[in-house]
């Protein structure tokens, strides 16, 4: 089992792909799924989400954390929580700042599972069940530098597995491992941390910090960039 800080390392050559991107992209995906949304495609282009809009899709997304402007919603789980009639069997786009970036590098080598905190054991679970041989975690990072909650979460989740599972681990994952013994206080004031509170997105910070709040395991087969809910 592989971590990865940055989707530029090479991650090539696994049997499944684990996209992290806590602050928010990840933490989104899983709340649209848990929402009933239809299918999520997940693009850097703000164009290509435009487009979409055509064919019945609903645009979500930001750029520097802020809701692109005549979009339907920005990239808040809470935002989408409390939309959820408007969301429940829609066609969702969302673009994003970095976690889009990552996810166009990682679904064109494999299949691919969002993974956040809000929708931890769900995965955890799945990826138990499945008995994978060969797991790539990649975090987004923000703007090409690693992040300390992505970071934290693959930690978290190679902990998870680790305690069902033997794998052979690469230094990334053993590195993020130590991360694990971090207080949430800590990782709560990481750089984009920083940022969203300094944006007045405190709320959805926080939100992103809770575990297990959904059922959801947001899958994506490779080369389709759309996100559906296996369970
Ligand atoms: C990203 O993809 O860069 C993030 O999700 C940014 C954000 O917090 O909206």
């Amino acid at each position: 089992m592989n971590v990865y800080f940055l989707p530029n390392e090479n991650i090539k050559n696994h049997q499944i792909y684990i996209l992290i991107d806590l602050l928010r992209a990840t933490s989104s995906i899983s709340a649209l799924v848990h929402c009933g949304a239809e299918e999520i495609f997940v693009t850097d282009d703000i164009d290509v989400a435009k487009e979409l809009k055509n064919m019945g899709y609903l645009l979500s997304g930001e750029r520097g954390a802020i809701k692109l402007e005549g979009f339907d919603f920005g990239n808040s789980p809470l935002e989408f929580l409390n939309n959820s009639d408007k969301i429940r069997k829609k066609s969702i786009v969302l673009t994003t700042s970095n976690g889009s970036k990552a996810m166009k590098k990682i679904n064109e080598l494999g299949d691919t599972i969002a993974l956040s905190l809000l929708n931890f054991s769900s995965v955890v679970d799945f990826i138990v069940q499945k008995d994978f041989q060969n797991i790539g975690i990649v975090c987004s990072g923000t703007n090409g530098v690693v992040s300390l909650e992505d970071s934290y979460l693959a930690g978290l989740f190679v902990q998870k597995i680790m305690e069902k599972h033997t794998y052979n681990l690469n230094d990334g994952a053993k590195i993020s491992l130590n991360l694990t013994k971090s207080k949430r206080s800590y990782v709560m004031n990481s750089d984009h941390s920083k940022r969203l509170k300094n944006l007045g997105l405190k709320d959805d910070l926080e939100f992103c910090f809770n575990i297990d709040l959904f059922q959801v395991v947001p899958y994506s087969k490779q080369n389709s960039y759309t996100f559906k809910n296996l369970i």
